[in-house]
């Protein structure tokens, strides 16, 4: 891994094995139950401040940061955009330079691609990237992995997982890659919406890639390991035509029927209209259950090494 101690893209992991320590950092806060005050002596940031500045809106990213770093005995300090001097012009470097004296960690999320890396040089602390426009989200992708990591139990023995919908601004699949080429023996499934495919060099270096028109999904389906869903990304520019009236492809409780038994189906969140809220109570369906959980360990893990292990050094 690099020398810097910032977490801003999952292309600083060199080895499956720091992607694995990570995991069993992760899977120490998931046994122990780690809950405030009776943090684990492993994993404790008893006088630790966080500082969660989210200049873009989040449910999950943010709170269970916030979760994680108040489970471990940290203290948190939240800003939004609404709520600080980023909404007075203020730049960037300038609110960052301010709030890397005031914590021991900032997690930033901003709309524009690329601006947490560059944020980072002005930090005296380590930076987590929560989310850079239509960059990065490291935290997510490694939450995503190591729910399919304690879904099949391991991942040395390579999986398939098919990413559907806007793959072109889909942030969390382009933190997913790097991951994927790291571990080799994944095969990828890319099946875009219409106008919202993944940029060619993204995937470029990935073994196993098949690009998957969206007429052809329940072709593939039931070769697939893992069906990662997500939302079209409404927000970013150019977006091509309304979801809501598009043909794009939509996950249907008939459709669990020709996946694998084994099959686990993940998104990010939020779900707009690409999964039918009637599959929810599949147990394929981790989205609202494994995943959410395993992103709050996940991110244990991560405040962990940035602040008091050796894994971002
Ligand atoms: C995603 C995000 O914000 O990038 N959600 C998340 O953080 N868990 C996905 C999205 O907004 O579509």
């Amino acid at each position: 891994m690099n020398s810097a101690k910032h977490l801003l893209s999952t292309a600083q992991f060199t080895a499956p094995e720091e992607v694995y320590a990570l995991f069993a950092t992760a899977d120490h806060a998931r046994t122990k139950q780690i809950v405030r005050p009776a943090s684990s002596p492993l994993m404790n940031l008893d006088g630790k401040i966080i500082v969660t500045a989210f200049y873009e809106n989040s449910t999950r990213t943010r709170c269970s940061f916030e979760a994680a770093a108040l489970r471990l005995g940290g203290q948190v300090i939240t800003e939004t955009f609404a709520t600080s001097s980023q909404s007075k012009n203020e730049r960037l470097e300038d609110s960052v330079r301010t709030l890397s004296q005031y914590g021991d960690a900032l997690v930033l999320r901003h709309p524009e691609i690329g601006a947490v890396g560059f944020a980072a040089e002005f930090s005296k602390i380590p930076v987590i990237n929560a989310g850079d426009g239509a960059g990065e989200h490291p935290t997510q992708a490694l939450a995503d992995l190591y729910t399919v990591f304690r879904h099949r139990g391991e991942i040395d023995n390579g999986f398939s997982v098919m990413f559907c919908g806007d793959l072109r601004d889909g942030r969390t699949v382009h933190s997913w890659l790097p991951l994927v080429k790291l571990l080799g023996n994944v095969k990828v499934f890319l099946a875009a919406n219409e106008g919202m495919s993944l940029s060619p060099h993204l995937y470029q270096g990935v073994e196993n890639v098949v690009l998957v028109e969206q007429k052809n999904i329940k072709m593939f389906l039931p070769a697939v390991d893992v069906l990662y869903m997500t939302r079209v990304q409404e927000e970013r520019k150019d977006r091509p035509t309304q979801p809501e009236a598009s043909g794009f492809f939509k996950l249907r409780p008939e459709i669990y029927s020709i996946m694998k038994k084994s099959a686990c189906v993940l998104h990010p969140l939020p779900r707009n209209s690409e999964i039918h809220p009637d599959c929810d109570a599949h147990h394929a369906s981790l989205y609202h259950t494994e995943q959410v959980k395993n992103g709050l360990y996940l991110r244990m893990a991560v405040l962990h090494h940035v602040l008091r292990g050796d894994l971002f050094r």
